[in-house]
């Protein structure tokens, strides 16, 4: 490559370092493409100075005319400034960032597959084999309208069938026009909160509470307010001494994530009171009312306080979290609003899936699918219960949850986040933190433990190890001192 000094002080190239793709027909198209990638990559840097459309057409060995047509596209697209009779440079504020590319950074870690880890679901081959073959009818037999653009709300088979399950399952009364298909809880909260509430605006959470809701609203620009959780769930009273005009609280009433308790009907009733005299909204994450091991199903709080509350359902524990499928209930009032912003986003859910799902409904299979499910995380949680005990004794204290997915186990006051950590490393476990959870550094500190999507035995062997290495470390803690008598 020869360069040389310009009169504007730069440095001129006259031969580029470039070469033509000659996949590409037309040639200036072709100096074109090498020129940007050249300048777009950082190999012609900012004010140098490019030869003559002459000399270029000389060493590229094309026509004169494709270098001044690939010279003025450039200049078009702010990569070139090319000034009459001063010749042409490589723009000095170039559009886009230039150099060595640099690793992109991720935020995103990787799933986490090892025993505990939350997020997983066995999914038998029977049910599969019914979703796909489902599936390939609808896409097979797909007509103008299954093509086309759809309802923003998504299809209207499964919202019909998601209404009737609701008005069984969980006591919600709603109208089919009133749900909306979205692919996951966050997305229902992004378009909550792009909906009804402004960047800024304070929002109660569950304390400890959903990890990927706390990122979602606070990426989304939300005030979090941490809201103490007790044994009768969100402390309402507790939100009120805050003394902060929340627009909106996100809550688990039938399961509390993560402590697994039920909101009592006093504080139901205290939060709708709240929500209707602030003229605020709730939002009920319900995840996991399928897997219910005792008693009957609780009433949702939509099916108690419907007109405050935004209905959140998912079928990521019924089926699998990779269908990202999920649904909301809009209360009627604001329906308009929140599918008017949907179909500003993504438009409307791909509508094959929906269909096909909607199917496993209506043939009862997914029902079917859930009562087998629901025995083996039953005898799951068993199993870890009663190994934890055995190996843990006194070092874990165990809330064995009569509903869903995972259980905690909480360490003795005393020990701290590095000793969890530490305890987690030595069991080679992918069980989350209690304090991974909380919004404020004080509070109890312990494990959650996904069982549902991990084989019995590794989950035995994984619950032995913890339990063993949990009860170590609480017996390397140094024994509280006798009280001197007096
Ligand atoms: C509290 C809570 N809400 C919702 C979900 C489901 O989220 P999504 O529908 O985005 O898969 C989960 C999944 O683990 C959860 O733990």
């Amino acid at each position: 490559m020869k360069s040389a000094t310009t009169s504007r002080g730069g440095s001129r190239i006259s031969d580029l370092p470039i070469a033509l793709d000659s996949s590409i027909r037309n040639q200036s198209a072709r100096v074109h493409a090498a020129l940007r990638s050249a300048i777009v990559e950082g190999r012609l840097q900012a004010g140098l100075q490019l030869p003559s459309s002459r000399s270029l057409a000389e060493q590229l060995g094309v026509r004169r005319n494709a270098i001044v047509a690939a010279y003025e596209h450039l200049a078009s697209d702010g990569l070139l400034d090319a000034r009459h009779g001063a010749g042409t440079y490589v723009a000095k504020d170039l559009p886009m960032p230039v150099g060595e590319a640099s690793p992109v950074e991720l935020s995103f870690a990787p799933p986490r597959r090892r025993a505990f880890a939350l997020g997983h679901t066995f999914v038998e081959d029977d049910i599969l084999r019914r979703l796909g073959g489902y599936l390939r009818h609808h896409v097979l037999t797909a007509g103008a309208e299954e093509i086309g653009y759809g309802d923003p709300r998504g299809s209207a088979r499964l919202r019909a069938e998601i209404a009737q399950h609701l008005a069984v399952h969980r006591g919600v009364r709603c109208d089919p026009e009133c749900i909306m298909i979205v692919s996951g809880t966050q997305h229902a909260l992004r378009l909550c909160v792009e909906a009804l509430l402004a960047r800024g605006d304070a929002i109660w959470m569950e304390n400890p509470g959903y990890y990927a809701t706390q990122a979602t609203l606070r990426t989304a620009g939300l005030k979090l307010v941490p809201v103490a959780v007790d044994d009768e769930g969100i402390d309402v009273a507790a939100g009120l001494c805050m003394k902060v005009k929340a627009r909106a609280a996100y809550v688990t009433p039938s399961h509390q994530f993560p402590t697994g308790v039920t909101m009592s009907m006093r504080r139901r009733i205290a939060l709708i009171d709240w929500a209707r005299a602030n003229e605020s909204w709730i939002i009920e994450d319900d995840y996991d009312s399928e897997y219910r091991f005792a008693g009957p199903p609780l009433t949702a709080l939509a099916g108690i306080g419907g007109e405050r509350v935004i209905y959140v359902g998912t079928f990521t524990k019924i089926l699998f979290a990779g269908l990202r499928l999920a649904y909301m209930v809009l209360p009627p009032e604001i329906a308009a609003r929140v599918i008017a912003i949907r179909a500003t986003l993504d438009r409307f859910p791909p509508r094959f899936m929906q269909d096909a799902v909607a199917d496993l409904l209506a043939d009862g299979s997914l029902a079917r699918h859930t009562r087998r499910m629901r025995g083996r995380y039953r005898e799951a949680r068993d199993a870890v219960v009663a190994t934890l005990r055995e190996a843990a004794g006194d070092a874990l204290q165990l809330y064995g949850p009569v509903q869903g997915l995972h259980l905690v186990a909480s360490l003795p006051g005393g020990l701290s986040r590095d000793d969890a950590v530490r305890i987690r490393a030595s069991a080679n476990v992918d069980a989350k933190l209690l304090s991974e959870t909380r919004l404020t550094a004080a509070g109890p500190e312990g494990f959650i433990l996904g069982y549902s999507g991990h084989p019995l035995g590794e989950l035995r062997e994984a619950a032995r190890r913890l339990g063993q290495a949990a009860r170590e470390a609480v017996g390397k803690q140094p024994r509280p001192r006798p009280r001197p008598k007096r």
